[in-house]
């Protein structure tokens, strides 16, 4: 069991605290994932799940590389400080491995996390936890075509949804934290449980502006010689429409790994290579996108080789 828990902290930790304040987010996403997430442990102290049906899952959605997992950690830390008293268990589930088990084996490891595993834990205090890619642990069975995705996958689905049910209905001192980059392939009774969507996307333009400040801030705070490029933040931004937070903070790494002398001194870092960094993202993403396009259409032939 223990290879599906993927780790198990006691919370609040400071490290976390940079998971929260590092994702930026729109306005009132952060201020509302916190007051959902803690009225789900308050008021189901005090009111049954037939009074107040709250499930307790919150789920992020949103392409990759736009912080929902590290907004999900950090929230997980926010959640733990602002409970009385102020701590909780963090469980981050491994859906890969449980999806890696042995045919026929996933259900039983499923029902066994939901069953006997969290509520174990639950009974010692709140547990929030971390379902990350739930996508694959909770495939949609409507989507699912029998010969592609073993009946396992079905029978899997069917025993994290009823061990969510129960689970939820019967520990209120669990929260579960689900991120996915495809909400349309989760299964829809899981949606409708959650007690709060929120759609993380692509950074806009203020957003991208408070990530690349941050990331100069950092680099100038050892190569002093970059504070000059803080000039040029909103040209910066305004190239990088499109891009996730992830390739953005990697598009600065790149930008001084672009040359041996910035790379010995990235003092010697300029507003060009940054552009040119930005650049050669931009054409690696159209050709990403393309490719995409490709799969898909391929695929969709594939599924309907008659044009049906
Ligand atoms: N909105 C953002 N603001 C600041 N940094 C961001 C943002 N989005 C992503 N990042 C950076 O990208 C890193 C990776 O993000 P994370 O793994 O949380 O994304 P994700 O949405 O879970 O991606 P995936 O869907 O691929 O799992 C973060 O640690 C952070 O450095
Ligand atoms: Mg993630």
């Amino acid at each position: 069991m223990m290879e599906v828990i993927a780790e198990q902290v006691h919370l609040p930790q400071q490290r976390l605290v940079a998971c929260w304040e590092a994702i930026k987010v729109a306005p009132g996403v952060r201020e509302r994932l916190l007051s959902q997430a803690v009225l789900a442990f308050t008021l189901r102290r005090k009111l049954s799940f037939e009074e107040a049906p709250i499930h307790g899952l919150i789920v992020l959605f949103g392409p990759p590389g736009t912080g929902k997992t590290t907004l999900a950690r950090g929230l997980a830390n926010e959640i733990a400080k602002a409970l009385t008293p102020p701590e909780a268990t963090l469980v981050a589930i491994d859906p890969h491995a449980l999806a890696s088990i042995a045919p026929g084996q996933t259900q039983k490891e499923v029902t066994r996390l939901f069953q006997q595993t969290l509520p174990e834990l639950a009974s010692s205090g709140p547990v929030i936890v971390l379902l990350d890619e739930v996508d694959t642990l909770v495939a949609d069975r409507h989507r699912l075509s029998l010969e592609a995705n073993p009946i396992d996958v079905h029978r899997a689905t069917d025993a994290a949804l009823v061990g969510l049910d129960r689970l939820c209905q019967s520990h209120p001192n669990v929260l579960l934290l689900a991120t996915t980059n495809f909400p349309q392939a989760l299964d829809r009774s899981l949606l409708s449980r959650a007690d709060l969507i929120e759609e993380i996307g692509l950074p806009d333009e203020q957003a991208r502006t408070q990530i690349i400040a941050e990331m100069l801030q950092h680099l100038a705070r050892h190569w002093p010689a970059l504070e000059a490029l803080k000039r040029e933040i909103s040209f910066f931004a305004a190239a990088s429409e499109g891009v996730d937070g992830r390739r953005l903070r990697k598009t600065f790494i790149a930008a001084i790994a672009s040359s041996l002398e910035t790379a010995r001194d990235p003092n010697q870092l300029k507003p060009t290579h940054i552009i040119a960094a930005l650049q050669g993202l931009r054409r690696d993403m159209q050709a990403e996108s393309e490719e995409r396009h490709r799969l898909e259409a391929l695929w969709s032939h594939d599924l309907h080789p008659h044009g049906a």
